[in-house]
């Protein structure tokens, strides 16, 4: 196949792509295209037949008038461009995801997310961890930064999340870039990650000890339960650099601020079940308050291999904290980076 070929490959939507069906900046959803499905929404009725095939970009006229016009049609008269809904079928970018995705929970906008890419400082390639993996707004775009050879590791500790993650992350094809872990860090720390190199010559599961979850519990395998430290102060654990960004972020009017006061104008869909060791109410509103205790996170198990007691070298080139009393992770946070990596927290 020669280049051209290539290129032209990537830009036509096939059966099975995830497209962004763009209405306009305040409209926009997404589709996984399927071979005579039709997608109806307030401009129309649109059929996939006719987005298959085309490149992306192209503008699809709805098959039916627009539903909510009520003007009728005279008896065998031609449905004109006009009268007929039309969209436009574009390339699911991290950008457009973030405006188009299910909110699960609040997300992080581009504003944020460019800040949290630079002061990461990551490049194709990295090594990152994040918790919570909430929505998977940022969870995206880090994946495309670190496309084709890093990886994320990404930590929620809402089973329901866990699983849409995982879902959204399948559909938009980054899955592979991507591993969605079911912990509750601040209660059991991240586990020790394992460095790029041994990645690729293990299978996901067995690298990482996928969490499996089973009538509600949740067990870890080995690789995942982290050593017992102390808890140091933050020079003795070696951070040399400390950067405070303060904004105030424009957000979609449909969105507040996460420094709102104000509850939100639809409540968040609450899974039904949830682990145990996650907190009844919404971790992500409260507000950060003072730490319980200084007492570092309890170690769930007692660790597996004596080598773990070695002091450890971390892999990690980023990390990135977005839940409630981030301070609890610090420990497993200190362990995992490496000298030269950096961490950012986002606090509401
Ligand atoms: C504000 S959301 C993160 C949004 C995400 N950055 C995005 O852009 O979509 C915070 C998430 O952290 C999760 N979370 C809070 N405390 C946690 C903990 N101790 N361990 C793991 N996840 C936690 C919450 O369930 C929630 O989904």
């Amino acid at each position: 196949m020669t280049s051209s070929e290539d290129t032209c490959t990537a830009q036509t939507i096939k059966n099975g792509d995830t497209v962004i069906l763009f209405q306009g900046f305040d409209s926009m959803t997404f589709a996984k295209m399927c071979v005579r499905k039709i997608t109806d929404n307030r401009f129309g009725s649109f059929s996939h037949d006719d987005m298959i095939g085309q490149v992306f970009g192209t503008r699809v006229y709805s098959r039916a008038p627009r539903p909510s016009r009520g003007r009728k049609r005279k008896p065998g008269g031609s449905l004109s461009r006009s009268s007929r809904g039309w969209l436009s079928v574009l390339h699911p970018t991290p950008e457009l995801w973030t405006l188009s995705l299910s909110h699960r929970t609040q997300i992080l906008y581009h504003t944020d997310i460019s800040l949290i890419l630079m002061y990461l400082e990551l490049k194709p390639g990295s090594l990152v961890v994040e918790s919570g993996t909430g929505s998977g707004s940022l969870s995206t775009a880090i994946a495309r930064t670190i496309a084709p050879f890093g990886h994320l590791f990404t930590f929620e500790f809402n089973l329901e999340r866990v699983k849409s993650a995982r879902k959204d992350f399948e559909m938009n094809k980054i899955n592979d870039l991507i591993t969605v872990t079911h912990r509750n860090v601040c209660k059991d720390g991240f586990p020790d990650i394992p460095s790029l190199d041994s990645l690729k010559t293990s299978t996901q599961s067995d690298a990482f000890g996928d969490v499996e979850m089973r009538s509600g519990t949740t067990t870890t395998t080995p690789s995942l339960e982290s050593s017992p430290v102390e808890v140091e102060e933050p020079n003795k654990s070696g951070v040399i650099d400390v950067k405070l960004e303060e904004k105030s972020s424009v957000r979609p009017s449909s969105e507040p601020s996460k420094s709102s006061s104000e509850p939100p104008s639809e409540p968040l869909p609450e899974p039904s079940s949830e682990p145990s060791s996650e907190p009844s109410s919404e971790p992500s509103l409260e507000p950060l308050s003072e730490p319980s205790s200084s007492e570092p996170p309890k170690s769930s198990s007692e660790p597996l291999s004596s080598s773990s007691s070695a002091p450890r070298v971390g892999t990690v080139d980023g990390i990135f904290l977005d839940l409630p009393n981030p301070w609890l992770v610090l420990p497993s946070v200190f362990r995992n980076l490496k000298s030269t990596g950096n961490l950012c927290s986002f606090s509401p």
